[in-house]
């Protein structure tokens, strides 16, 4: 029996779709460990829970934890990324699903407790939220080791985490697959980059000419700042980081206070992981441009301050799907979106498959090694193993066709040991 709350099962047919089209461009998550997965079926027993955005990458994510013989649960891990035909799609393969579009904060967390309350022995969280529930609600399963370990998706789930280890709250074994080579360089920076421009691209306007103001220069940021640069934008960069700061002047682009920047922004973009980005003062709105668009990518809703600008605007206009125009008492327009969430996973359905594929692959593999290791797997963040990081890393050149070198014997030693001089 498949267990489920989604929007609308009569999008099965479209979800299947999307799926499809995602398992073409996943050969490394949706083909090649699929059907080793399926013959050894590493993950059985299992059950998994997934706190997910839950678009058609995630389902091909599900699909092969599937293959791999785990029971698998999904729940979104933001109330706007939710792809209602994937949903659907996906309980008619017998994968179990809470979510769907646009739920509100108490919808999310009874999710994640639908989740919970089938006694999950991974979970794989993206933003902390799972994680972080299961330590405040459901101790026993952490107590009486059900759960055997977790695996976080992305930067901001790993620094609470990492916050929480310090602090000695983190009981479980804890894999910072966002922390992996295979993950942040490519995912990170290449699909938040290439992301961003597709969002904006619902408003119509040309990045060419305009002021674009990109907060941190970070793996997300450098790759929208990259992305919007080519496009003929004149980047700004703003940063809290001395050394950050002078890597992207030295990429060639202006670095300045976030306040010098707001009054000559046409576009702003944060991707910081940090709160109120921009200050939530009305001094600060005041200063914004006519017309400046503000689009959020890091993961919470707080970078842009969402919450002060509703209170500001005299009127919030809808003004396509997930764009908003908010007017200020004196009459001027900006226009915000995805309500300050994920622009790129609300408004266009996230990283191009490709780089998820990396992603998912880890996460893939590393719920097989939480398996294989569950004995000796101590709580405490673990870093990924560099072999299958690596092994991720030659899978996706395989799927390519690329060939690479390898280190001779001699080329190994010399560059691992110190007695050759000159
Ligand atoms: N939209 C997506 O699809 C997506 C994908 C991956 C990660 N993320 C999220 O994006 C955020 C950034 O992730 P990352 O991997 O780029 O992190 P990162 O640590 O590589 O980069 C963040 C950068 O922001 C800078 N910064 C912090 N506070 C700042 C402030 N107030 N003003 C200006 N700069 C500031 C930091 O110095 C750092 O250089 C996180 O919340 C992460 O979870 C989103």
């Amino acid at each position: 029996m498949v267990n489920f709350k989604i929007a609308d099962e009569k999008l099965a047919e479209k979800g299947k779709e999307a799926l499809y089209i995602a398992e073409s461009k996943m050969p490394v998550t949706a083909k090649v460990i699929r059907e080793r997965f399926e013959k050894e079926k590493p993950l059985k027993g299992i059950i998994i829970a997934g706190c997910l955005h839950v678009t058609k990458e995630t389902g091909n994510l599900a699909r092969t934890l599937k293959a791999g013989g785990a029971e698998v649960y999904l729940c979104g891990s933001n109330p706007l990324s939710t792809q209602d035909d994937v949903a659907a799609a996906l309980i008619t393969e017998g994968i179990n699903v809470f979510a769907w579009h646009g739920n509100t904060d108490e919808e999310f967390y009874w999710c994640i407790r639908q989740c919970l309350d089938a006694k999950p022995n991974i979970l794989i969280d993206d933003g902390a939220d799972m994680i972080v529930t299961a330590h405040q609600e459901y101790a026993e399963l952490i107590n009486s080791g059900v759960i055997i370990a977790c695996q976080e998706e992305t930067t901001t789930g790993v620094k609470r985490f990492k916050a929480m280890d310090k602090q000695g709250f983190l009981k479980v074994p804890l894999f910072p697959v966002n922390d992996a080579r295979c993950k942040n360089q490519f995912d990170n920076e290449l699909g938040t980059g290439q992301g961003i421009v597709s969002a904006i691209y619902g408003m119509h306007v040309l990045f060419a000419g305009k002021n674009v103001i990109v907060a941190g220069f970070g793996h997300c940021s450098s790759g929208m700042a990259l992305r919007a640069r080519g496009l003929g934008a004149n980047v700004i960069v703003t940063e809290v980081d001395p050394i950050k700061a002078l890597q992207a002047k030295f990429a060639g682009y202006q670095v300045m206070p976030i306040v010098n920047a707001l009054p000559i922004a046409d576009i702003i973009l944060t991707a910081t992981g940090c709160k109120h980005v921009i200050p939530p003062t009305k001094e600060m709105f005041d200063m914004l441009k006519e017309g400046v668009i503000l689009g959020n990518l890091g993961h919470f809703d707080i970078e842009i301050p969402t919450k002060q600008l509703y209170e500001y605007a005299k009127q919030i206009k809808p003004i396509r799907s997930n764009v908003e125009e908010l007017t200020f008492p004196d009459g001027k327009k900006v226009y915000l979106l995805a309500k300050g969430r994920l622009a790129n996973l609300v408004l266009s359905e996230g990283h191009p498959s490709e780089v998820m594929d990396m992603s998912f692959a880890l996460q893939s593999l590393m719920s097989e090694y939480i398996v294989k290791n569950k004995k000796s797997l101590k709580k405490g963040i673990i870093e990924i193993p560099t072999e299958i990081d690596d092994q991720v890393g030659y899978l996706k050149l395989e799927s390519m066709g690329i060939k690479i070198d390898k280190l001779t014997d001699e080329q190994y030693n010399y560059i691992h040991g110190y007695l050759e001089g000159t």
